[in-house]
C-alpha cells in the first residue's frame, strides 16, 4: 500500500495533510526518513510519525439491512443507534456512510475508513443511491420528467440534481439520486404534491443490498464491493 494511505489509515489525517508531513520529513519507515507518498509499505512495516509508532489495523467495511426504529448515528437518541446491531469489537469506532431516517429501511454501509466513506457522502463525488418508494397518492405522469429536470426543495438555493424515476406501479417507484440532502427523497415527492409512506434503500454506487440479509442482519463487504467505490 502507498505510504500516504497507510498514514491516513492510522491517523485522522487527510491525504493532503499526510503529504505535507511527509514533505517535512516527519515520517520514518524502518528508521529512514521517507518523503515519497507513493513509497510501498505493508501492514507489518515499522512506520513512525514524529517519533511515534503508527499501528496499522485493517479497515472494516460492513453492509447492514437497516430495520425501522433505529438511527444512523453513533449516539442513541429517541431510537438506538444501528451500531448496536453490528456485533463486532469496537463497533462504536465505526461510522455510517450515508444516513437513513429512523423510518427508512435498507442498505447502510458502515466503516472506519474515512476516505472511503467520503467518496460515498461527498456531494462532489455524485455517488448514486437507489430507493424503492411507496407513495400515498398516484404518481403523476410528468413526475419522471420533473425529477429529471430537478425540483425545488423548500429552503434550498438550487434545484435538485437530475434524478431517475422508474415508475413500478400506481403508487410505487424506484428513485435514483446522486446527492444526499436531509430527507431528500421525502422532500422531492413533497415538492410534486405527494407523500412518501414507505422508503427502502436498495443500492449505493454499485453495491446492492444482499437479499440474503434479513432486517437487522449484516455482513462484511467483499473486497470487490469495497473497490467499486472509487
Ligand atoms: N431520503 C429520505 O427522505 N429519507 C431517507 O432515509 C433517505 C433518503
Amino acid at each position: 500500500m502507498r505510504l500516504d494511505k497507510f498514514i491516513c489509515r492510522c491517523t485522522e489525517l487527510s491525504r493532503s495533510d499526510a503529504k505535507k508531513y511527509l514533505k517535512r520529513g516527519a515520517i520514518k519507515v524502518a528508521d529512514e526518513v521517507i518523503k515519497d507518498p507513493g513509497f510501498q509499505v505493508y501492514p507489518e512495516s515499522v512506520v513512525t510519525f514524529n517519533g511515534n509508532l503508527l499501528s496499522f489495523s485493517a479497515a472494516r467495511y460492513i453492509m447492514l439491512h437497516k430495520p425501522t426504529d433505529c438511527i444512523c448515528s453513533n449516539v442513541d437518541e429517541l431510537y438506538p443507534s444501528v451500531l448496536h446491531l453490528v456485533e463486532v469489537d469496537r463497533a462504536f469506532d465505526l461510522h455510517i456512510a450515508g444516513r437513513l431516517d429512523a423510518d427508512t429501511t435498507g442498505l447502510v454501509l458502515i466503516t472506519d475508513d474515512g476516505q472511503w466513506s467520503h467518496k460515498i457522502t461527498s456531494p462532489k463525488k455524485e455517488c448514486q443511491k437507489r430507493y424503492r418508494v411507496q407513495l400515498s397518492k398516484p404518481i403523476p405522469e410528468n413526475a419522471t420528467q420533473r425529477f429529471k429536470e430537478g425540483v425545488q426543495l423548500q429552503n434550498e438555493p438550487k434545484l435538485t440534481r437530475p434524478a431517475l424515476l422508474e415508475v413500478l406501479g400506481e403508487k410505487e417507484a424506484l428513485l435514483t439520486i446522486s446527492e444526499g440532502k436531509y430527507h431528500q427523497v421525502k422532500r422531492m415527492f413533497a415538492a410534486i404534491g405527494n407523500r412518501v409512506i414507505g422508503l427502502h434503500r436498495e443500492q449505493i454506487g454499485d453495491i446492492e443490498l444482499d437479499q440474503e440479509l434479513s432486517l437487522g442482519q449484516w455482513r462484511y463487504l467483499t473486497e470487490e464491493e469495497v473497490n467499486t467505490i472509487s
